[in-house]
């Protein structure tokens, strides 16, 4: 059963470690149905009161009618590559990397992520894509274990199907590692995200600096690769997520019949539908669909495929997920906000929505009993800005 979204839980009790409890008051607070003037107190790391009203006790932040939003919940970032590998072979060091890419995301109000990684590389290959997920999972699940990070991680396996070493990689996580999610790509050129050829061009030789025969070679190296091992790793990465207890979501469905093969597998969300139909299948199936923020923001997809905005329109949209720009994600909520006249609606789509596609019970709401997740959120014309972001209670941007 959920907590009751207003009132209050228990006596006061000061945090254990001494910490001050945290008060936000005058405050317009996003709930999940409702936009209400009042306050909210996290004590010991969870919300333990959420009151309605104008006024500011002492020693209460007043936030002037600010907005006090759920911690965001990011389900797939990309941007930890960009810190890892700042530019193409220019490899940084991994903790400073970790550290910087887990501050900058509490600094665009994400107190969750799930850190994409990828597992299965190619052999012989121009474009370099080489294993490193094990190494990076273990450096991160240490630095977390040691309390390095501002806000919440887990791990993300985005499993390339097409590859040539997908299971011997996924063979060495376990349950231990707590994977959140697996998600099951399939990058082969001409279809999904890169049905257009002059796209993943584009995307591929521009980044990793090949030339027109380099990619050729490319291509046709990852197309053998989809014959030989595709049916195979497809069922071997469910396989893995089962066994680490994972969810498992689908990845660049692009026709009914793929989502179809998506929901059959066992997949609670769709990653970035590549289609109109492919979207609408979801609906039907019982999959949420999610799209990234950049999509919205700019209004189309850097890979010439569907426009988030225009599900968004058609209320097949669910989740959405900042993919590599962080900061996309609270931008893409006010401007979903603005479409649907539904700051909650809008809001759900980065807290709560994500919370519950992947089974996390303790957040994703303004609720009592939940994590004191929370950030305040202005208006400077259209744009929110963030005036503070809290994980647990504590302040971390
Ligand atoms: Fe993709």
């Amino acid at each position: 059963m959920n907590p009751p979204l207003v009132g209050k839980v228990g006596a006061s009790h000061p945090h254990p470690d001494g910490h001050a409890p945290l008060c936000l008051a005058n405050a317009q607070l996003v709930l999940t149905d409702q936009v209400l003037t009042g306050r909210i107190i996290v004590q010991a790391g969870v919300v333990t009161d959420i009151l309605e009203g104008d006024d500011v006790p002492p020693g209460a932040i007043d936030c002037r009618g600010d907005y006090v939003l759920p911690g965001l919940i990011e389900l797939h970032t990309d941007n930890l590559e960009r810190h890892i590998e700042p530019r193409p072979e220019v490899n940084w060091p991994h903790l400073p990397a970790l550290v910087a890419h887990d501050a900058e995301l509490a600094s665009t109000g994400i107190t969750t992520v799930f850190d994409a990684l990828r597992v299965g590389s190619i052999h012989n290959n121009k474009a370099r894509y080489k294993a490193y997920a094990r190494d990076l999972a273990t450096e991160l699940l240490a630095a977390r274990d040691a309390g390095y990070f501002r806000i919440s991680h887990f791990l993300h396996l985005r499993a390339e199907t097409c590859s040539d070493t997908l299971l011997e990689e996924m063979a060495e996580f376990g349950p231990e590692d707590r994977v959140g999610i697996v998600s099951l790509m399939d990058h082969t050129p001409g279809q999904r995200q890169f049905r257009d050829l002059h796209a993943l061009k584009t995307y591929v030789a521009k980044k990793r600096g090949l030339s027109d025969a380099d990619f050729d070679e490319h291509v046709a190296n990852l197309k053998r690769l989809q014959r030989l091992y595709g049916a195979k790793h497809q069922a071997g990465a469910v396989a893995e997520a089962n066994r680490y207890g994972a969810t498992l979501a689908s990845h660049d469905d692009t026709t009914a019949e793929q989502v179809e093969t998506s929901q059959k597998l066992g997949a609670h969300f769709a990653e970035f539908p590549t289609t109109y139909e492919a979207a609408l299948a979801c609906r039907a199936s019982g999959l949420a669909v999610m799209m990234g923020a950049p999509n919205i923001i700019r209004g189309m997809s850097h890979s010439g495929n569907v426009s988030a905005m225009e599900l968004a329109k058609e209320g097949l949209l669910d989740i959405v997920s900042s993919d590599y720009v962080p900061s996309a994600l609270l931008l893409s909520a006010f401007r979903l906000s603005d479409v649907w006249n539904d700051l909650p609606r809008a809001v759900s789509c980065v807290t709560a929505n994500p919370a519950m596609a992947v089974g996390l019970t303790d957040r994703g709401r303004l609720a009592l009993g939940l994590r004191g997740d929370v950030l305040r959120v202005t208006l400077a014309g259209d744009a929110p800005l963030i005036r503070g972001v809290w994980s647990q209670g504590h302040r971390v941007s």
